[in-house]
């Protein structure tokens, strides 16, 4: 069953943007000099490619979920601001006839990727498949940024319901759970919307790899790009142990 489909407003609903509003400040008050192009892979309802925007970026928002995509054209046609969606794999990039039209190799100054979006990957071949479609579409000097789970995260996964969002019109509980031999987790997301009298039940599961450090800087140096430094989402450096890091890369 697809995901990131039927949740997608109670995603946006519940704020779940504010993430990756926070990060993308960040990252451009760390940037070297204003970038003036940029993708958001795995845009979602497009919080990352908003926020650049908003900053003066030209910004393309790539996404395989149209309902996310969805939600996030309608935000930039309300805010009147001009960014292009596309709908395609990010494992696919150039194989996506939409994307191909729309990303020109070595033209991006700022890859994005947030909000553990490159957890949902399953395999190797995906990790380096994104990796290597990141390399083409940067410029020399282009930076890639990206955060990810660790498995110190996911070993907090203990298996119990936790309600995440809790309002007279909205209950959204999780149910995280980890299995160590697989290195998967999955995220049990159910929620009940109150439409007039009746309330409507959703339900997604969603399954996350965790990646650990070696494999992430195998995936960059086999695909040319450089680790520069490992944040945390406060943008301070990362601790071996942290639950989730911010990978800040660039295009040799
Ligand atoms: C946790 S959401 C993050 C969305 C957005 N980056 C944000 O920070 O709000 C994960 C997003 O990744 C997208 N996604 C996951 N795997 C993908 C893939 N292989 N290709 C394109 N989009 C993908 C989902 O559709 C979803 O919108």
């Amino acid at each position: 069953m697809s995901i990131y489909e039927s949740y997608a407003p109670i995603y946006d609903a519940i704020g779940q943007g504010s993430f990756a509003e926070d990060l993308t400040r960040h990252i451009l008050a760390s940037a070297p000099a204003p970038p003036r192009r940029a993708l958001d892979l795995a845009c979602g309802t497009g919080a990352a490619a908003l926020a650049l925007a908003e900053s003066g970026v030209r910004v393309i928002g790539v996404d395989r979920s149209r309902e996310m995509l969805r939600i996030a054209r309608a935000r930039s046609r309300d805010r009147g601001m001009s960014v292009r969606w596309v709908a395609a794999d990010i494992r696919r990039l150039s194989l996506s006839p939409a994307a191909r039209g729309a990303l020109r190799p070595a033209s991006f100054d700022l890859v994005t990727c947030l909000y553990d979006s490159l957890n949902y990957l399953g395999a190797h071949e995906d990790l380096a498949a994104v990796c290597s479609g990141v390399a083409r579409l940067l410029r020399p000097g282009g930076r890639f940024v990206f955060d990810l789970n660790t498995v110190y995260e996911f070993d907090s996964w203990d298996d119990t319901d936790q309600v995440v969002f809790d309002s007279p019109d909205l209950l959204v509980y999780n149910r995280l759970s980890y299995d160590v031999e697989r290195r998967i987790a999955r995220g049990r997301i159910v929620w009940f919307v109150r439409e007039i009298e009746r309330w409507y039940r959703g339900e997604e599961l969603h399954e996350e790899r965790s990646w650990e450090d070696a494999e992430v800087r195998a995936a960059l140096g086999d695909a040319g790009l450089s680790l520069v430094a490992r944040h945390t989402p406060q943008w301070e450096p990362a601790p071996a142990e942290a639950p989730r890091v911010v990978y800040d890369c660039v295009r040799g």
